[in-house]
């Protein structure tokens, strides 16, 4: 029988997370090097990369490794060359998560419940559909594409990729493009892991509630910007991001070797109290 170490063992795994810098990717990224596991971040926020990995480097586990690269999830050219680097750095790509996202505008309504002018679909600039198309959920394809090429040759791998509770329920204070993206985004890992599946490789998807972060501002840091979503939760606090690290080490690690296909929805049960 598998004792408790063996079971969420990943030292020495190599591992990528992208949007690294801040709130949820640098939560994975701190628990599997904690561990022992060899990380790379891929942010765009050069400044932050630098912070985190000065940060976190302190609290590496034996044989464990942080190190960053520059990257916008939205290249593809040079999504390409980063995994490619991490591969020669590691000899390997074990675990990827496809963290990186953005608040993409201002949704319809405002947290106090007015109208947005800003965020009525008649006014959202083509511009910012784009941009949060492309990286909510056209980089988790390329994020994909680049962890397969490098996973296949070595017999397997997982795939966590961060989605939301957004992809179930419309939230009206979100811009409007981060919906359907998170919708698709979904669709898309099922459809990865019944295509990979035969190639050891697992794929499943992280669905958060609020947590709190940088994202869209860091407004979640602001008391009455939180209220409405602590309301929404069924034990009356949103998340920390401390909170996630448990479900990030057990997919990474031989724990998590049954999961695959699962959408898996990690919220203070908001999404059962609105559903
Ligand atoms: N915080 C929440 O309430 C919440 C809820 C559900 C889902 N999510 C999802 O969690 C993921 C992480 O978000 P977070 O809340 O930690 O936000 P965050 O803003 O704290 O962190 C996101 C990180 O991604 C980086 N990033 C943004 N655009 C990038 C790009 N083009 N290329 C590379 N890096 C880029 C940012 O620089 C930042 O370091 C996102 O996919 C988000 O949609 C967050």
């Amino acid at each position: 029988m598998a004792s408790l170490e063996t079971m969420f063992d990943v030292r020495g795994k190599s591992v990528i997370v992208t949007g690294g810098a801040s709130g949820i990717g640098r939560a994975y990224a701190e628990i599997l090097l904690q561990q022992g596991a060899r990380v790379c971040i891929f942010d765009i926020d050069a400044e932050g990369l630098d912070r985190t990995v000065a940060d976190l480097a302190e609290g590496a586990g034996q044989g464990g490794e942080i190190w960053g690269q520059q990257v916008d999830v939205g290249d593809r050219r040079a999504m390409a060359m980063a995994f490619d680097a991490v591969a020669d750095r590691h000899g390997r790509i074990d675990t990827v998560f496809a963290n990186a996202g953005i608040d993409p505008g201002p949704g319809f309504m405002t947290p106090d419940g007015e109208r947005n002018p800003d965020g009525a679909i008649e006014n959202i600039p083509d511009s910012q559909w784009d941009r949060g198309i492309e990286i909510n959920l056209t980089s988790v394809y390329t994020t994909v594409k680049n962890a397969v090429r490098h996973m296949k040759p070595n017999g397997g791998g997982q795939i966590i990729v961060t989605s939301s509770i957004a992809s179930q329920i419309n939230e009206s204070i979100v811009g409007t493009s981060y919906m359907p993206a998170k919708a698709a985004v979904n669709h898309f890992v099922r459809h990865m892991a019944m295509e990979l599946g035969a190639f050891g490789i697992r794929v499943n998807a992280i669905l958060p509630g609020p947590f709190i972060t940088n994202i869209a501002g860091g407004r979640l840091r602001n008391k009455a910007d939180r209220a409405a979503f602590e309301r929404q939760s069924l034990i009356g606090r949103i998340g920390d991001v401390e909170d996630i690290k448990g479900l990030a080490l057990l997919l990474a690690s031989p724990a998590g070797a049954f999961f695959t296909g699962s959408l898996i929805v990690i919220d203070g049960g908001a999404l059962t109290r609105m559903t």
